[in-house]
Parts: C-alpha cells; structure tokens; sequence
C-alpha cells in the first residue's frame, strides 16, 4: 500500500473517539493500514503529542471491539499520529498545516496520497473544502479524498449548495460519504445473497412479495443531542440517508459483479423509479410521531418535551412511518413501509418481506390465523436471515403452524461498520458510499414532508415511550390489509428465540 497520510478535522471529537480511532487501531491489527501512514489530528485546542496519542489510547480501551490493552500494538500503533491546532477559518493554519505534513511526508521516499477526514459540523464542511484547495494541501501529493459524514444539508436546496461547495475543491469520485449503514455487514451481504442464489433472485419482484417493511426502532431518546436532533428530526436524522440507503440496496437488481459505477447507477434508477409524493399526499402515507412519557425495559423515561434543552412547545419528529411505491417493472404495486423511531420498545434494525398467499389455500389445512412466508433480514444489532415457512405440527392434530429457518450470525468479532468503509476509502472503492445523484434524490424526495412538517399541516402524533410508536402507523398497513410483523410476533422473529425453536 502507498504511503497515506490522513488529516482528520475533528481529532477531539466524539465521533473520533469512538469510532474513527479503533477502527483504525483494528485495521492496523489486521495489517489493512499502509506502513508508511501518518495521522494528524486537528482541533482548536493545544493539545501536546504525548496527550493527544494517550487520549487515543484510552478511547481504544474503552471502544474497540479488540483488546486496546495490548499495551506494545498500542504504542507502535499511536507513533502514527500527530496532532496540530487549526481554525477552519484561518488560511495561516492551513499553511503551518502543509508544511507540517510535508515534513512528515519527507521520510516516505515516495509521494504519499491525502485523505482530508472531516468528523465536524456540516457547516464548516465548505471553509475547510476551500481552505485545503487554496492552501495547496490538495496539491502534490498522490490521491487526495475528501470523506465526509452526513447530515449532507439540511434540505433540497442546502444540499445542492454544500455540493456545489465541495465540487469547487473535490471532483465526485473523490469525495466518500459516509452512511454508516451502508458499512454494515449485513447490508453490504443484500448485492451478494441477491447474485448467487437463484432462489432470491426468483422471487425478487411484485409477482410473489406482497409488501416490504423495513424498521430501524431504537430504544434511545435525544440524548444529548438536543440541539441537533431537535432540528433535525427523524425525517433528516435516519430516514433520508439511512433508510432510503437501506431501499436502495434491498431493490437494486444488481448484475453479478457489479462494479461500484453499476450499484451507483442501479441505486440511482430505484431512487427515479419512487412514486414522487406530492405534499397533499404527506397526511396520508406519512405518520410523524414524537415520543411521550413511558416506560422502557420497567424504567420511567421522560416524553421528548420534557427532555433537556427541548422546548416544551417543540413539535419535532422523534418517528415516521411511510408507504412507498416504486414503479418500475419488478416492485410496481409492491408497497414499501419505511418506519423509524426513537424510545421504542426494541433496538433493532430490520428488513421484513412478505409474501403473497398461496393461490389456493387448502381446503384441509387453511392457514388460519394469516402466517404468510416472510423473509427477514435482522441488520443490527443482532445479524441474521430468518425464513418463516408453514409446516404440518404432528403434535397438534397436524395442524399448519409456522417454522423458522434461521441463520445467526456472531457479531462479536466482526469488523465494524467504519473499519469496512474507513479502509474502502483509503482503497479507493467508492461502492459502500453515497454518491451525490442518490443523496440528491433522496433530498428531492422527502422536500415535500420536509415543507408539510414545518407549516404543520400533518398531525404530530403522540406514542408512549417503550411501545411500537403511534397506533396511525398499524393503521398505515391496516389499510392495505397488512401489519407490522413483529409487534406481538416479536419473540417468533428475534434471532434467538427461532434458533430455539429449531433445536
Ligand atoms: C445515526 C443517527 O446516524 O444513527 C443516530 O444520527 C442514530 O440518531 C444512529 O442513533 C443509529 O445507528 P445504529 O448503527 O445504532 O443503528
């Protein structure tokens, strides 16, 4: 591998600490890092090396998924990193900043290629982009990359603007949005398990899956995120990139070694393929909901209104439930139920398709109650791919009952979600990142709940924290004739509990 520096804006940083450094650390472990690879941390603090490299050492004890004790891999591991004071608004800093890193650099003996990381506000995403052009830290080097996390804007028209921004320094294949989700393992399986098993890859259209619901429920409030999140809501927060992300990768009929310019170009044509929603229509296949007082796992929990730095008044999102249609030639008349939320009952990422009945239902064993064939993908924090069938019970006067075949992955020793994309971006694979056409699709598409949210123009609804969000999402499928699956059915789908069954 060629000698890399990374220039991570942000290097104090919560995001940092949790999640940039051990990933690093554990790629180091599995020798995925350059050898020559340096990494200088900014911030507007004097921090001295020696402190800086011992922060890094204890966020790898506390967050890495491997021993961050290994006392002798940590101190080679932290004599990569450097660390220098900057103001994204001072042009001076920038240039202390390139001849620092050219000093580092020097020892290489051959150029070394930049990745600008920026783990900070969106705002200062635009001064930074312009600073690293203009100060020459883009210039003389090998590759230069810009990785950057969302929220990409907080609108259609922001997001335009902060890409515009960015396209003045970065070119598009140089520029790696993070979605974390898209690093997930499970997710980054779906273009897999789609290319090598006929069996999914025959079932994969309108003629046999009756609906799809994909569900990210979290069991955490605001935290203490007010000042974000209560601008952001759950719409900006989860369901523009990550769900969205999640539809696209789920429905993209991907051929078999796709490269990353066919998924981008596969995700691109799900996302033109989506039913536009129109604004009239936001009160009918989209329910917004905000969490009240409840109880979760036998504690009390405070109602969003009455959490720290939130307004008593605020009529922000903390969940939303969709119906989607895309209309193409395999999904057209496939509604898509997108919900997400925050204190709910179960912390869960989920995909659940379910299939059309029988065409004739026998007339000896009819399937009472309803138990469809669902295929469902348990995304996080447990993995796994579970099939619910309907068997003859012989302990039950034969009896048709459902059965579930059920994978579970140990997620334990798995790499995380940034160690895949941290060490993609350094290879140079944009496939797992958000290209700029999808994002601009997604913001397009959700624009119209964005305006019909901010004037008020769809009930808020109330829901009772610990539950499964507000009853006006059953009623969302209930008027298609369908349901959630895994309210009341919850313990047939949890990992475990199927894997029970089977033993
Ligand atoms: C983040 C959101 O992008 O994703 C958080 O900002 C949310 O609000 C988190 O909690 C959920 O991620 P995961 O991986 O825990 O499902």
């Amino acid at each position: 591998m060629e000698p890399t520096t990374i220039v991570l804006f942000g290097a104090t940083g919560d995001l940092a600490k949790r999640k940039i450094y051990p990933a690093l650390y554990n790629l180091f472990l599995d020798r995925k890092l350059p050898s020559d690879f340096t990494l200088v941390g900014l911030g507007r603090r004097e921090v001295p090396v020696d402190v800086f490299r011992a922060n890094v050492e204890r966020s790898l004890r506390e967050f890495s998924r491997r021993e961050g004790s290994n006392s002798a891999a940590v101190s080679q591991f932290v004599q990569s990193f450097y660390y220098q004071v900057l103001d994204v608004g001072h042009s001076e800093d920038y240039d202390r900043l390139l001849r620092f890193v050219k000093e580092r650099e020097a020892g290489y003996g051959a150029v070394a290629n930049r990745l600008f990381y920026l783990s900070v506000g969106p705002e200062f995403f635009g001064p930074i982009a312009e600073n690293i052009k203009a100060s020459g830290l883009g210039s003389d080097c090998g590759w230069k990359r810009l990785v950057i996390e969302k929220p990409f804007g907080y609108d259609l028209a922001s997001a335009r603007a902060l890409n515009a921004k960015l396209s003045e320094s970065f070119a598009e294949d140089e520029i790696y949005r993070i979605d974390h989700y898209l690093g997930k393992p499970m997710v980054q399986k779906l273009e897999v398990l789609q290319q090598n098993n006929p069996v999914l890859q025959a079932l994969w259209t309108n003629r046999y899956i009756a609906n799809v619901q994909i569900t990210a429920s979290e069991t955490v409030g605001v935290e203490q995120r007010a000042a974000y999140y209560d601008q952001s809501g759950a719409i900006r927060d989860m369901f523009q990139n990550h769900m969205l992300q999640l539809l696209m990768m789920l429905t993209s009929q991907l051929p078999t070694n796709s490269s990353a310019e066919q998924v981008r170009f596969k995700k691109r044509k799900v996302m033109e393929a989506l039913e536009p929603l129109h604004r009239q229509q936001v009160g009918t296949q989209i329910i917004r909901g905000q969490y009240a007082e409840g109880n979760l796992k036998g504690q009390p929990v405070a109602g969003y209104t009455e959490e720290p730095g939130i307004a008593a008044t605020s009529m922000n999102d903390t969940y939303i439930a969709a119906k989607l249609q895309i209309d193409d030639y395999f999904w057209r008349g496939v509604p898509f139920y997108i919900r997400t939320g925050k204190r709910l009952q179960e912390k869960a990422t989920r995909i659940v398709i379910e299939f059309k009945e029988p065409l004739q239902q026998s007339a000896k064993h009819p399937l009472v109650p309803k138990t469809p064939n669902l295929l469902i993908f348990d995304i996080g924090p447990d993995e796994g791919i579970t099939l619910q069938l309907n068997a003859r019970d012989p302990k039950d006067k034969g009896a048709i009952k459902p059965i579930h075949i059920n994978f579970h992955e140990q997620t334990e020793d798995m790499p995380e979600a940034y160690e895949s994309l941290i060490r993609d971006a350094i290879a140079g694979d944009p496939t797992f990142f958000a290209h700029w056409d999808e994002v601009e699709l997604s913001w397009q598409w959700v624009q119209p709940i964005l305006e019909a949210f901010a004037a008020n123009e769809v009930p808020l609804h109330r829901y009772e924290a610990g539950t499964w969000g507000p009853a006006a999402a059953d009623e969302l499928l209930a008027a298609d004739g369908f349901r959630w699956w895994q309210d009341e059915q919850q313990e047939q789908l949890a990992p475990a509990a199927a894997a029970a069954q089977l033993a």
